[in-house]
């Protein structure tokens, strides 16, 4: 099972460089992955324009399938509306090839912070069943990353999704929003931050990057490719745990 992983591309943002898009669909031709998880701000602003362009670069990918979740600037000026109307549900499900992926939508109408909602928890633990790997795609991070400056827009409800993380067993949670990669292991569960992959919405001298996870049986392999140059570096190697 291969998983491509892409996020906060920002469509329109004066940042937004379409040669860093192209590396994209090369690396998308190159691995044609199994599924391609955008996890957020594919807009600047949410407006449908944008949305039309995001949405017509990700179909021109190479990917069997696509899985895609809001982030806190698609979810402006209406655009979550435009959102459900171009890519559906804003809690989209993936089952197969042994994987589970269970998308939330973190966002709140035009406010930045991130907030999922007790409600959802049920239907996360109920999505979680059997032996697949059990993944959760957000937009938000839920723990702090190093690097990225004053703590802020964490999800209200981190603490309490974090629990619900460990009580069923997620191996990988894979998010965006900080535009800064990062992995953390907490009690075995992966958290996954990939960079914006298309902008120069960058901290510091920080680059553009994609990943690419490869999954066979219970161990993955997590690979790191800046969409600059298409330099690539394999960043994470490891048996996930059996539960
Ligand atoms: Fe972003
Ligand atoms: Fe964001």
């Amino acid at each position: 099972m291969k998983i491509a992983h892409i996020s906060d591309l920002h469509f329109s943002s004066s940042l937004f460089v379409p040669r860093w898009a192209e590396n994209v669909a090369r690396t998308m031709e190159k691995e044609r992955p199994d599924l391609l998880v955008v996890t957020g701000d594919l807009t600047n602003d949410g407006y449908a324009s944008e949305f039309e362009a995001a949405k017509s670069f990700l179909d021109s990918l190479e990917a069997e399938d696509m899985l895609v979740v809001p982030g806190n600037h698609d979810s402006r000026n209406l655009g979550y509306t435009i959102f459900e109307e171009i890519f559906g549900p804003r809690f989209p499900t993936y089952v197969g090839r042994g994987v589970t992926v269970v998308g939330l939508d973190s966002t709140e109408p035009d406010v930045d912070d991130g907030h999922v909602g007790r409600e959802h928890y049920g239907p996360i633990r109920e999505q979680f069943n059997g032996q697949n790997i059990r993944i959760l795609a957000l937009h938000h991070h839920l723990i702090p990353i190093p690097g990225t400056g004053r703590e802020r827009q964490i999800p209200t409800d981190a603490g309490d999704l974090l629990g619900v993380c460990k009580e069923v067993g997620v191996d990988i949670v894979l998010s965006g929003h900080k535009h800064l990669p990062w992995i953390w292991n907490l009690d075995g569960c992966f958290f996954i931050t990939t960079a914006t992959a298309t902008t120069r919405r960058l901290k510091g001298r920080s680059r553009p990057a994609m990943g690419i996870l490869e999954i066979e049986g219970r161990s993955l392999v997590l690979h790191d490719i800046k969409t600059d140059d298409l330099e690539r570096a394999i960043v994470l190697r490891t048996e996930l745990r059996v539960r």
